[in-house]
């Protein structure tokens, strides 16, 4: 099955993206990740998305299709789990036509609500790891033991670029003027479920699986 997670800026995407490739065996497909992958091997497109990304602008639709696209062209996987994937419209429109073409479609558009004074405390206190990417948090989600990763073992421990308020703020214009129509979008083909994304992280694990049903 493929999956959308859709919603703000630390509205736990990431968080809740790894626990359903676990769970399901599915891959999950973040262009936040594949973007900031770009930027930190310093590849020509890395060079120049960073500059938009770390103000929290929008990098072109050409650029994260493109991404995508090859994803899925070199992909076995059973499905997908989009995070941070589609933002805008004509993002939308390039999936479900990529689906299309390899005979697949999309299963479900899961909206996680949440309230803006709730992603101040989320962005400025998260952080991850470097080698696996688990997402941590200072206060919600802390390591057990300080600077090392509970899953590898790891001591590369970071925070991201775009992480501060200023760039937050971007970032929340950006998803309230592009991203958001695409609620409205998903409803209209029956596709959108929403879950309460200010829940504990198990709590709204539950709500997602509850609206995807049993396990596939
Ligand atoms: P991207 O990497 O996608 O960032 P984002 O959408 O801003 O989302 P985040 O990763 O900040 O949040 P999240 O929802 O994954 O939350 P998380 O699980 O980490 O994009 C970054 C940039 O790349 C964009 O600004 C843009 O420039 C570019 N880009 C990417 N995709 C693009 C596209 N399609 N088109 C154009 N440009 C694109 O959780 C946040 C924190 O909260 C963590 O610390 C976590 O531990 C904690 N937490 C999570 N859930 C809970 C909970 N239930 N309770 C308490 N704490 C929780
Ligand atoms: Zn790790």
């Amino acid at each position: 099955i493929n999956i959308i997670l859709l919603g703000p800026p630390g509205a736990g995407k990431g968080t809740q993206a790894r626990r359903l490739e676990e769970g399901r065996g599915l891959v999950q497909l973040s262009t936040g990740d594949m973007l900031r992958a770009a930027k930190s091997s310093g590849t020509e497109m890395g060079k120049r998305v960073a500059e938009v990304m770390d103000k929290g602008q929008l990098v072109t639709d050409e650029i994260v299709i493109g991404l995508i696209r090859e994803k899925l062209e070199t992909s076995d996987a059973a499905g997908f789990i989009f995070d941070g994937f589609p933002r805008t419209l004509p993002q939308a429109d390039a999936l479900g036509e990529l689906l299309r073409n390899m005979g697949q479609k999309i299963d479900a558009a899961i909206e996680m609500r949440v309230d803006d004074e709730a992603l101040v405390a989320r962005i400025t206190g998260r952080f991850t790891c470097g080698n696996c990417g688990e997402v941590y948090h200072d206060t919600t989600k802390p390591t057990k033991v300080a600077g090392v990763c509970d899953v590898c073992g790891s001591h590369d421990l970071r925070r991201r670029a775009d992480d501060n308020e200023e760039s937050l703020k971007t970032r929340l214009l950006e998803y309230y003027k592009k991203t958001s129509p695409l609620i409205g979008y998903y409803y209209a083909k029956d596709l959108l479920r929403t879950v309460d994304g200010l829940a504990e992280i198990e709590e709204v694990a539950r709500q997602i699986d509850g609206a995807l049903g049993k396990e596939s």
